[in-house]
């Protein structure tokens, strides 16, 4: 174990993603719901997305085929892993956590694993959270998985949820590297509880806010007020992005890629109007995949890294917010 002391960075070693084979359109939707292919592309720039078709499939099998895919990336073996942190809303058990099953699936024993829940941030949050684990010294290799399963849990019955979400998980290997400018040279991990009844996921009734307007919540559906949702998003990802460019004291012609959390694609063109990015520097997969909540930074820094599109020395700045109400971001030297 290196000296905790010694000043050390943190580089990608390797990326990888799945997602389940199954297409879910959103003409397949407008067959089961009073819904259509318009409405759902002018409101969210989703096209299809990707849903797990049996119980076999879930979070579990999603995150051992993207870490699986990002060691092969890395050229690593589970083994030279000391940790893995998994970021998701719909780990098949509280207990044991997915990350502990993970790592006993794949070999990465005696690693630590343990899930953090932080819903749609939750990638970014787990990669500044594996940096700051590396730079202290005590962890060589750590993965970071951010994956969901949301067609567990999202209520096919209610057509304003139901058309926005898809399944995936996205995970990279971060490794020590001897050039401490390497990895987040900035980072926020932040969150507003108060605003908890926007997204949540009910267990039983007495989760259920007093104030719900919904008169058919269902258990273990997740249940969101989208108005309020957007209106946060929309300002927060304006304000995050700019504290981080501020901080760095970086331009938008200093960074290669924003990866912004896919939510809604009217989310993501209200931030790069009101900041002046470029298309080609903000990553759009949505129209695919549709909002993947903990799998989809994951999944859009892995599409980049297979595009050869991470290229060393550049700077890339992630940036996501979701359900707690949480946000995170990371600036990030390559
Ligand atoms: O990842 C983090 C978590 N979530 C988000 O980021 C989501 C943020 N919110 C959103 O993306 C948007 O609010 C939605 C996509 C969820 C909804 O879009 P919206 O433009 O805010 O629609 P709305 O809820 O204001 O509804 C507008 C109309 C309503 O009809 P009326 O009352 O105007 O007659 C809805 O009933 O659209 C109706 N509507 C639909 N119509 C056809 C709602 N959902 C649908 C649908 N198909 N799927």
């Amino acid at each position: 174990m290196p000296e905790p002391s010694q000043p050390c960075g943190v580089r990608i070693a390797g990326t990888g993603s799945a997602v389940p084979e199954k297409v879910l359109t959103n003409h397949d939707l407008a067959e089961m719901m009073d819904t259509s292919d318009d409405w759902i592309r002018q409101r969210t720039g989703i096209g299809e997305r990707r849903i797990c078709s049996s119980d076999d499939e879930g979070a579990f099998e999603l995150q051992c085929r993207a870490v699986s895919a990002a060691l092969e990336d890395a050229g690593m073996q589970a083994s030279d892993l000391d940790l893995i942190i998994a970021a998701s809303v719909t780990s098949e058990m509280t207990c044991p956590s997915n990350a502990c099953r993970v790592a006993h699936q794949i070999g990465a024993a005696p690693a630590g694993a343990f899930d953090i829940v932080a819903a749609c941030s939750g990638f970014v949050y787990g990669l500044n959270i594996a940096d700051s684990l590396i730079r202290s010294g005590r962890h060589r290799n750590i993965a970071v998985i951010g994956c969901d399963a949301m067609s567990k849990v999202v209520d096919y019955e209610e057509r304003t949820v139901s058309v926005l979400f898809g399944d995936a998980a996205g995970s990279a290997i971060l490794s020590r590297d001897d050039d401490p400018g390497k990895g987040s040279i900035y980072q926020v991990i932040e969150a507003d509880g108060s605003s908890w009844p926007s997204l949540y996921l009910p267990r039983k009734e007495s989760d259920v806010p007093e104030k719900a307007s919904e008169s058919d919540v269902r258990m273990g559906k997740l249940r969101m007020d989208g108005r309020d949702v957007y209106r946060f998003a929309v300002s927060k990802f304006k304000s995050v992005i700019e504290d981080a460019m501020n901080a760095t004291q970086l331009s938008v012609d200093d960074v290669s890629q924003f990866i912004c959390h896919q939510s809604n694609i009217r989310i993501i063109e209200s931030a790069k109007e009101k900041l002046g990015l470029p298309d080609d520097k903000v990553y759009v997969n949505i129209d695919r995949y549709g909002n993947t909540s903990a799998g989809s930074v994951g999944l859009c820094l892995d599409e980049l890294n297979k595009a050869g599109r991470l290229v060393e020395g550049e700077t890339i700045v992630l940036v996501a917010f979701g359900g707690g109400l949480t946000w995170a971001s990371s600036v990030w030297k390559l």
